[in-house]
């Protein structure tokens, strides 16, 4: 799916733009995702996870996902840099077309500016648009207070937890919660 450009300023006064991603953006994207993979806990990859994402892996994934009707990724773009990205999917199966989950993770030079908030507002637009899906699904790692606090923001609650979801390298067990807003 595609998006139209949506520019706003961020609490530090700067420009930036959430919009569907490009060829472009590619080398942005692979920076981000390694970077954003050593500086928080809470997001499901380590650095040296990254070697999988390859410039033409991101490209197949950028021209599948602008074609597809279920998915649209968007990133945002401060100062011609990749801040970090977004997704939101609706399931295809028959009994659970009516739920669409969520991902979203920034580097952290761009966490605090309002990002995440322009990011969410557009995602629940694109999931409002689908006319099967009924709720938003998402899932965050115990201990990330500014997730949660975002989420709760926009609507999202807790509905349960995964107890013992993650387990770091240095062996900390953390639960993951599950957080739902109905549309
Ligand atoms: C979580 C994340 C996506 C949020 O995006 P963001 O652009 O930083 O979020 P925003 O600036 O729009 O909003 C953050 C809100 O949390 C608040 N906040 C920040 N730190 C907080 C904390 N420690 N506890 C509670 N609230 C906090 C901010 O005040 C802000 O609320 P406000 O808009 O009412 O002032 C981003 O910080 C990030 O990428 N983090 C690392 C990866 C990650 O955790 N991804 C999510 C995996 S589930």
């Amino acid at each position: 799916m595609v998006i139209e450009e949506k520019w706003f300023t961020l609490k530090d006064g700067r420009e930036a733009v959430i919009r569907s991603p490009r060829e472009e953006d590619i080398d942005g994207l692979l920076d981000y995702l390694r970077i954003s993979a050593g500086e928080t806990e809470f997001i499901l990859r380590y650095p040296e996870e990254c070697g999988k994402y390859t410039y033409e892996g991101e490209k197949k994934l950028i021209e599948e996902w602008t074609v597809s009707e279920d998915i649209c990724m968007l990133v945002c773009v401060v100062d011609g840099k990749v801040a970090g990205n977004c997704e939101v999917r609706r399931s295809k199966n028959l009994k659970t077309k009516h739920r669409a989950s969520i991902g979203i993770a920034l580097i952290s030079e761009f966490w605090n500016l309002g990002i995440g908030t322009q990011m969410f507002e557009e995602l629940i637009k694109v999931a409002k648009g689908w006319d099967d899906v009924i709720q938003m699904e998402l899932e965050f790692v115990e201990g990330n207070s500014r997730a949660r606090a975002l989420y709760e923001k926009m609507g999202f609650r807790i509905v349960a937890v995964h107890p013992n979801a993650i387990k770091t390298k240095s062996g900390k067990l953390l639960n993951e919660y599950l957080m739902v807003k109905e549309l």
